[in-house]
C-alpha cells in the first residue's frame, strides 16, 4: 500500500533546533525521525511512500534517495506553493492507486496500521482518522462519535469551553481516494477545516479509530527532551542504533570511553565520540556521532548532536545542544535550555531556564554567571 507524508511547515515552534533542520529530519536517539518513520512504515507492510515538501525537497531526496535503503520506494514532491495538508495530498493524487495512509509528518507513534486498516475496511469508511486520548484538547483537533466509531463532529483547535471529549486526531489517516473529488485543485485546502467538515455534510462514511499507543506530535515546544527519554526508557517501540555495552547504553562503532568514566543507562552515543576522564554521563541522554566530551563534564538528562567539543568540567543538565557546538570549561547549560548549532561558549558561564540561543551565537568567559 501506499502512503503520503505531510511535511511542509517551518517547525517554528522549535527553533532554534529546526533553524538549520527541517522538523522531519531532527533526530531522535541520534536518528533522522523521517527515517524511523520510513522503516516503521516499511514494517508494517507499506510499499511506497510520497513525502508531500514545501521546501528543502534536495535536502530530503540528498537523506533518503530513492528510498532503495530503507526497502522503501519514496518519492520527493515540493509544492509550487503552501497548499494545506488536503491541498498538499491533491497535489499528489496522480500517484495514488486505491486506499491510502497519510500521516502527519510530525508525530511519535507505535499506532497497530494494520489494526487500523482491518477496522477501515470492516466499517466500509472513506476516511479513518486515528483518534488519541490527550490532557488538552485544545492545541489539536477534537473528534467526537457516536458509539460505532462514526465521527459526528470535528473541531479544529477548539476553546475550552467546546471541549467535549479528550480524543484528538492524532494525524494518521486511511483515505479512499476517491474523496479528493471535494477538494479544490491548486489551491490551499486543508483535512482539518475543510475536508473534514465538507464530509460530515455530504455523509461520506467517516470512522474515528481509536488507540492508546504511545503518541507524542514532537513538533511541540518542550516535547523534545521528554521524546528522545521515551524513547530511552522503552515507552515507544523504536530500533535504536548501535549495540548494547551495560543495561540499556547503546554504542555505535568507534567509540571511546575513558575507564574512569561513570556512565548510567539509559544512553545512546554515536559513533567516534570520546569521553574523558571521571566524566559522568546520566541517562536518558543521547550524544551525537563525534562529540568530544572532556574531562570530569557532567551529562544528564541531555540530548546533543553531532560535533559537540564540551570542555573539562561542564556541566550540561535536562538540556539540548544542537550540532558543532563548542561549550567552554566549567560551563554549565540546564534547565531546558537550547543551543543551536556552531555556538561557542567560553568558560564559566550559565545558561539555564529554557533560555534559547540561535545557532551562530558566541559568548566569551564569565559572559553570563550569576
Ligand atoms: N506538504 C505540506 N503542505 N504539509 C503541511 C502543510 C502544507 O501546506 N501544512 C502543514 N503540513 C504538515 C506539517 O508539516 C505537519 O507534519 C502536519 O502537516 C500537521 O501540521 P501542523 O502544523 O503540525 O499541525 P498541528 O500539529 O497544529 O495540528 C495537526 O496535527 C494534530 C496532531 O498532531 C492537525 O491535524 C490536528 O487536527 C491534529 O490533532
Ligand atoms: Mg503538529
Amino acid at each position: 500500500m501506499k502512503a503520503v507524508i505531510l511535511v511542509g511547515g517551518l517547525g517554528t515552534r522549535l527553533r532554534p533546533l529546526t533553524c538549520n533542520t527541517p522538523k522531519p529530519m531532527i533526530p531522535l536517539a541520534n536518528q533522522p525521525f523521517i527515517e524511523s518513520m520510513l522503516a516503521r512504515l516499511r514494517d508494517q507492510g507499506i510499499t511506497e511512500v510520497i513525502l508531500a515538501v514545501q521546501y528543502l525537497a534536495d535536502r530530503f531526496r540528498a537523506a533518503l534517495g530513492d528510498g532503495s535503503q530503507l526497502g522503501l520506494k519514496v518519492h520527493v514532491i515540493e509544492e509550487p506553493e503552501a497548499r494545506g495538508t488536503a491541498g498538499a495530498v491533491k497535489n499528489v493524487e496522480h500517484l495514488l492507486d486505491g486506499t491510502t495512509y497519510v500521516f502527519n509528518g510530525d508525530v511519535l507513534t507505535d499506532l497497530d496500521l494494520r489494526a487500523m486498516l482491518a477496522f477501515h475496511r470492516e466499517k466500509g469508511s472513506r476516511v479513518t482518522i486515528s483518534l488519541t486520548p490527550v490532557d488538552d484538547p485544545t492545541q489539536f483537533g477534537l473528534v467526537e462519535t457516536n458509539s460505532d466509531g462514526r465521527i459526528r463532529r470535528f473541531l479544529e483547535k477548539p476553546r475550552a469551553e467546546d471541549i467535549t471529549t479528550n480524543l484528538i486526531n492524532a494525524g494518521t489517516y486511511i483515505i479512499e481516494p476517491e474523496v479528493f473529488r471535494y477538494v479544490p485543485p491548486a489551491q490551499f485546502y486543508m483535512f482539518e477545516r475543510g475536508l473534514f467538515p465538507v464530509l460530515l455534510q455530504t455523509g461520506d462514511p467517516m470512522f474515528g479509530f481509536p488507540s492508546r499507543a504511545y503518541w507524542t506530535d514532537i513538533g511541540k515546544p518542550q516535547a523534545y527532551l521528554e521524546v528522545n527519554h521515551d524513547i530511552l526508557i522503552g515507552r515507544v517501540q523504536f530500533p535504536i542504533r548501535g549495540h548494547q555495552i551495560a543495561e540499556r547504553v547503546w554504542v555505535e562503532e568507534g567509540v571511546d570511553i575513558h575507564s574512569s568514566a561513570q556512565l548510567v543507562g539509559p544512553l545512546v552515543i554515536g559513533a567516534g565520540t570520546t569521553i574523558g576522564r571521571n566524566a559522568r554521563i546520566i541517562g536518558p541522554t543521547v550524544i551525537g556521532a563525534g562529540c568530544q566530551i572532556g574531562a570530569d563534564v557532567t551529562i544528564e538528562r541531555s540530548v546533543l548532536w553531532e560535533n559537540n567539543q564540551v570542555a573539562d568540567g561542564a556541566l550540561l543538565r535536562f538540556c539540548v545542544l544542537g550540532k558543532d557546538n563548542q561549550i567552554g570549561a566549567k560551563t554549565s547549560v540546564t534547565d531546558g535550555a537550547i543551543i543551536g548549532d556552531q555556538c561557542v561558549l567560553g568558560a564559566e558561564n550559565r545558561l539555564e531556564r529554557g533560555i534559547r540561543l540561535w545557532p551562530g551565537t558566541e559568548l566569551s568567559d564569565h559572559a553570563i554567571s550569576f
